[in-house]
């Protein structure tokens, strides 16, 4: 089968990247307004761009100053292409000094919120209303001088071109970014662009990424076989749904019983894998290994270590076993990828993050990772779309190393035992009262700490759980989440009740920061 190419990558929304952290945030606000795009360095040249008949050109921000030797330099020629453009910060100023005006050094760096003046009449600005608006500014330089023929659109007292156009031309700049949440008025302001200046189709949907995706992995795998390592997670069960709708039971995937699993997840693995996709999936048991090697250990980050190396081990066992395989699946989402740049030096390490992705790098097989340029709650989406069902794909997240990062102290069989059956009841309970689609995560931690207590007419004296709910945007930071009263004594009496060993239930109230959300 030929793979021809999809109507929707005629007109694309082209984003010239100059190297920006939030270059693919811009792309995922022109998917939530359905429009088609692309990201593309920004030195491809103009002709290039002009034979994929883009609907609209959006340059992106940068760390660069336009002043600097070998600052990235995009082709002048894009801006004379006829194609709307729209320049954010780095991409605004490079446009400015491309086209005569003069950019400089601002008397006073902004980085964060600012209040930008829009004047009246401006057409960036679609139906927003003339008048002060906050915003979100990240910038050294500023634009001093306009070019000929543009007019200021907004400033700020600090910033006075804070954003300018060319009617005519239909060339646009803003020294701010629209792209992130701290601009609440950049999604009307990527609309207006978009729809009323550049007229981008607005017909893209997952069931295109979907499309667009299979065609890409069947081109990359060919005739060749891949595996997939899932962790329960919504991020590898997507993959792998992903990679078994491109090339079926040319997939395998291989699912690691670490022993510190939650409860019921090996069966509910298989019954979503084996009995409703019908994926070759091998279960393998190594709770033995892991909870071997696990023996004695108190050191939280010892405890990731070997949980990884353990990892790798079995794992390279098994695919070892495949014969041909030629690529390994993973789940790699957007913000890992930033995260993995941005955390260099043993000194921005806080934790050794492990997950599934990024381990056997011996094995010397290609890497497909489809989800690189998704958003959590874009991968959610595309879950539901390939048909996995709502109660994985709406999952809160959970770390790689599993429970052995919520018991402190030794991890034991027991010790773990008691942490699984104490978080199946704050898991139970929080889906109970609705709460689970509001929370970034709420589970149970088993402290080292035992306490006096009085159970009928018996002294006890026994171990405590807390527990944790935090909301959050994205995992880097969070609020401790106020549980209602009554969901917490259901919590607190049902773990007390049931779990053997536990006698007091506690609650974390710390945010993060200075607390991490995890406890180790
Ligand atoms: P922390 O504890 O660093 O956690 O505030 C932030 C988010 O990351 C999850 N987490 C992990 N996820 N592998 C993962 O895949 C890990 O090693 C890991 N450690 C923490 C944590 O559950 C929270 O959502």
């Amino acid at each position: 089968m030929t793979s021809h190419p999809h109507a929707l990558e005629n007109d694309p929304v082209i984003i010239l990247d100059f190297g920006s952290q939030t270059t693919q945030l811009i792309a995922r606000r022109v998917r939530e307004l359905r429009a088609y795009s692309e990201v593309v360095q920004y030195d491809v040249k103009a002709s290039d761009l002009q034979k994929r008949r883009p609907s609209a050109i959006i340059l992106s921000g940068g760390p660069a100053s336009v002043h600097e030797k070998g600052s990235p330099q995009a082709d002048p020629q894009v801006l004379e292409l006829g194609v709307p453009v729209l320049g954010i910060c780095y991409g605004a100023q490079w446009m400015a000094q491309t086209l005569g005006g003069v950019v400089k050094p601002a008397p006073h760096r902004e980085f964060g919120r600012a209040e930008v003046d829009i004047k009246e009449g401006s057409d960036l600005f679609g139906t927003l209303s003339a008048g002060k608006h906050p915003v979100w500014m990240s910038h050294g330089d500023q634009i001093e001088r306009l070019p000929r023929g543009f007019e200021v659109l907004a400033g700020t007292p600090t910033c006075p071109v804070a954003a300018m156009g060319y009617r005519s031309r239909k060339l646009y700049g803003v020294q701010f970014h629209p792209e992130v949440v701290h601009t609440p008025i950049g999604r009307d302001l990527l609309e207006s662009f978009l729809t009323r200046i550049a007229q981008a189709p607005r017909r893209w949907t997952m069931v295109d990424f979907i499309t667009q995706s299979v065609a890409r992995i069947r081109e990359q795998v060919g005739e060749g076989r891949v595996v997939c390592a899932l962790s329960g997670g919504v991020d590898s069960a997507v993959t792998a749904a992903l990679v078994h709708r491109a090339i079926g039971d040319r997939l395998t995937c291989v699912f690691v019983d670490n022993g510190v699993l939650r409860q019921g997840e090996v069966d509910r693995v298989r019954q979503v894998f084996i009995d409703v996709f019908r994926i070759d999936l091998r279960v393998i048991d190594a709770r033995e290994r892991f909870l071997t090697s696990l023996k004695g250990v108190v050191d939280p980050e010892e405890k990731r270590k070997r949980i990884g190396v353990d990892f790798i081990g079995v794992f390279d066992v098994e695919a070892d076993k495949l014969t041909n395989v030629t690529h390994l699946a993973q789940g790699t989402l957007y913000p890992d990828v930033i995260e993995s740049v941005s955390h260099k030096g043993p000194s921005a390490i806080i934790k050794s993050h492990h997950n599934v992705g990024g381990l056997p790098k011996k094995m010397k097989l290609k890497l497909v990772e489809p989800l690189r340029e998704l958003f959590k709650d874009e991968v959610r989406t595309l879950g539901e779309e390939l048909g996995l069902p709502r109660s994985l794909v709406r999952r809160q997240p959970f770390p790689g190393p599993g429970l052995a990062i919520r018991v402190l102290g030794e991890v034991t069989a027991a010790r773990v035992e008691t942490v699984r059956q104490a978080d199946a009841i704050v898991q139970e309970e929080v889906e109970a009262a609705g709460l689970t689609d509001h929370l970034w995560q709420a589970f149970a931690v088993l402290l080292p700490v035992k306490s006096v207590g009085v159970m009928g007419d018996s002294r006890t004296y026994e171990e405590t759980i807390c527990v944790r709910a935090v909301t959050s945007e994205d995992g880097m930071t969070a609020d401790w989440a106020w549980l209602p009263r009554d969901v917490l004594q259901r919590i607190s009496t049902r773990i007390i009740n049931t779990v053997r060993g536990v006698n007091r239930v506690v609650m974390d109230v710390t945010s993060k920061p200075p607390g991490t959300i995890e406890w180790e």
